[in-house]
């Protein structure tokens, strides 16, 4: 494994991401973690990230000299090559002028730079630079404001740069971090296969005979952990869709047909879509219809469990929890917590299980790749997020059978023309949403219209945290507007969300 100590910027999952590209596995650590306890954990290779603090400020993260002394080869990246060089005797000063952004980089030499154009654009962000390298150490390239831009002493195994090679604005970064881990020695092992094969392993040790149940979602997280788990214990997993009858159209269909197909998973499908409209009927505030569908799920669950328990004597709960949430929740080995109230939380106290997390170290990306390892159809690994209260909460107003079917239709037809135009992939999430309680006029054929308008709401994200609303091209709108609006007839307008988030949610609701 290669370590990527966080010193506190939101840089360090992406180095951890760009070296999993290069096929190494990596894992993030706290830079408060004592360097005795990193170093047993026999990393090849160690990265530290960039980070907030000025290394010279009192209480900034030091760095102990055991660090760069242990043989382990090590790279420092902003904040991490400036405290290798505070550590090792070198000087580290406020600049006049700060660097931020993209910046020509002069490249003088070196191995980490090798066969690399020595003009390259790279990403700076830095008010403090090295002024003088420490001893042994050869400075590899300069910047019009920075004169040691990067520095590397190969017999100790050490380098360093001021820039930011993990950020894709930098040219040539992800050959400099490939370039590093070469001269560390490590060899690419990380893929598909080996994670798929290794977790099926682990998956089988920790198991046993016993049994497990899984909640599927109908999203790629939960359908690749039930997948892995399957070919881990094979009939020993029995899977629970509960259908709420919130989902788009065909859906459900993919969870109970295709998925099955693919995986020869155990399902049981609880149809609840009567219970669910029952209990919302004549709700319209969006906190108390979450709580009703989290509640109602949660129930519907517990009974699907107990019944399943009854004659299996379920010890296992399968979860899809990914490595970003592991990361933030602390990165401890506890049991997770398990979130949202869509999922599985809250269960009685008598239906406490050991949980099985086979995505516990995994990126997104890595889950979709190791989904299509597996063999799911490309309709649930691609899936965009959706949320756990389904359409629910893209109805604004009462939730009623017919208006989940106007919805259906006219979501049906925005996702397949955004499939058609090649653009599915690059829009983060798609949410349409009828506003069931607003009526306007309108005109169609001869006569007058008093139809429902709906919202077409494309976002493009890297995490739902902020989001930018997409500038989808005027003749896909346009296609999308005239076939709703033909196709769906109680919809005589379609309106688009022009609004980022802050300050508009994804979701209306
Ligand atoms: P908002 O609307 O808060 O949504 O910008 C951020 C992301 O979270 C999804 N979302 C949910 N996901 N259960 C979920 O699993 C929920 O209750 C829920 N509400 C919102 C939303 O689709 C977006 O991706």
């Amino acid at each position: 494994t290669v370590l990527v100590v966080d010193f506190g910027a939101q840089y360090a999952q992406l180095i951890a991401r760009r070296v999993r590209e290069c096929q190494v596995f990596s894992e993030i650590v706290p830079s408060t973690m004592p360097v005795s306890e990193m170093l047993a954990r026999k990393p090849k290779a160690i990265i530290l990230s960039g980070g907030p603090a000025s290394v010279y400020e009192p209480g900034a993260p030091a760095v102990p000299v055991e660090m760069f002394t242990s043989g382990v080869p090590v790279l420092g990246i902003c904040y991490g090559f400036q405290a290798m060089t505070q550590t090792l005797g070198g000087v580290v000063e406020r600049t006049d002028v700060a660097e931020y952004g993209r910046t020509d980089l002069d490249v003088l030499g070196g191995s980490l730079f090798d066969g690399l154009p020595l003009a390259q654009k790279v990403w700076m962000s830095h008010g403090t630079y090295a002024s003088r390298a420490p001893e042994g150490f050869k400075v590899t390239a300069t910047t019009a404001v920075t004169p040691i831009a990067a520095f590397e002493n190969p017999e100790a195994g050490l380098y360093g740069v001021q820039f930011h090679p993990e950020v894709l604005h930098t040219e040539h970064g992800k050959t400099v971090m490939k370039r590093f881990l070469e001269l560390a020695g490590v060899r690419p092992n990380w893929t598909m296969v080996n994670i798929a094969e290794e977790s099926i392993e682990q998956i089988r040790r920790q198991v046993g005979r016993g049994r497990a149940i899984c909640g599927l979602s109908g999203g790629v997280d939960s359908a690749v952990a039930a997948a892995l788990v399957q070919r881990a214990i094979g009939e020993q997993l029995t899977c629970v869709y509960v259908d709420h009858g919130l989902m788009r159209k065909n859906e459900s269909e993919q969870v109970e047909k295709d998925f099955v197909a693919s995986t020869g998973v155990k399902l049981h499908v609880v149809d609840a879509e009567e219970r669910f409209l029952s209990a919302l009927a004549g709700v319209r505030d969006p906190e108390e219809k979450r709580k009703i569908i989290g509640r109602e799920f949660i129930r519907v669950f517990e009974a699907a469990a107990r019944e399943i328990s009854a004659s299996e004597d379920v010890e296992f709960l399968v979860q899809g929890t990914l490595y970003p949430d592991v990361v933030e929740s602390g990165g401890g080995t506890g049991t997770a917590n398990i979130k949202s109230h869509h999922n599985v939380g809250g269960l009685p106290e008598d239906l406490q299980f050991s949980l099985i997390e086979p995505l516990r170290a995994l990126f997104k990306d890595e889950v979709r790749a190791l989904g299509e390892q597996l063999g799911l159809p490309p309709e649930i690994v691609w899936r965009q997020p959706f949320p756990g209260p389904g359409l629910g909460i893209r109805i604004i107003g009462e939730v009623t059978r017919e208006r989940l079917d106007l919805l259906r239709e006219a979501d049906a037809i925005a996702r397949e023309e955004l499939t058609r135009a090649g653009l599915d992939r690059d829009v983060w999430q798609f949410p349409v949403v009828l506003l069931a309680d607003v009526r306007s006029v309108g005109v169609q054929g001869d006569g007058r219209t008093y139809g429902h308008p709906v919202v077409l709401r494309p976002v493009s994200s890297e995490d739902a945290m902020t989001a930018d609303w997409s500038r989808l091209p005027y003749d896909l709108l346009e296609r999308i507007s005239t076939r709703i609006t033909n196709e769906v007839r109680e919809v005589n307008r379609v309106v688009l969300d022009v609004t980022s988030k802050p300050p508009g949610t994804i979701e209306w609701e």
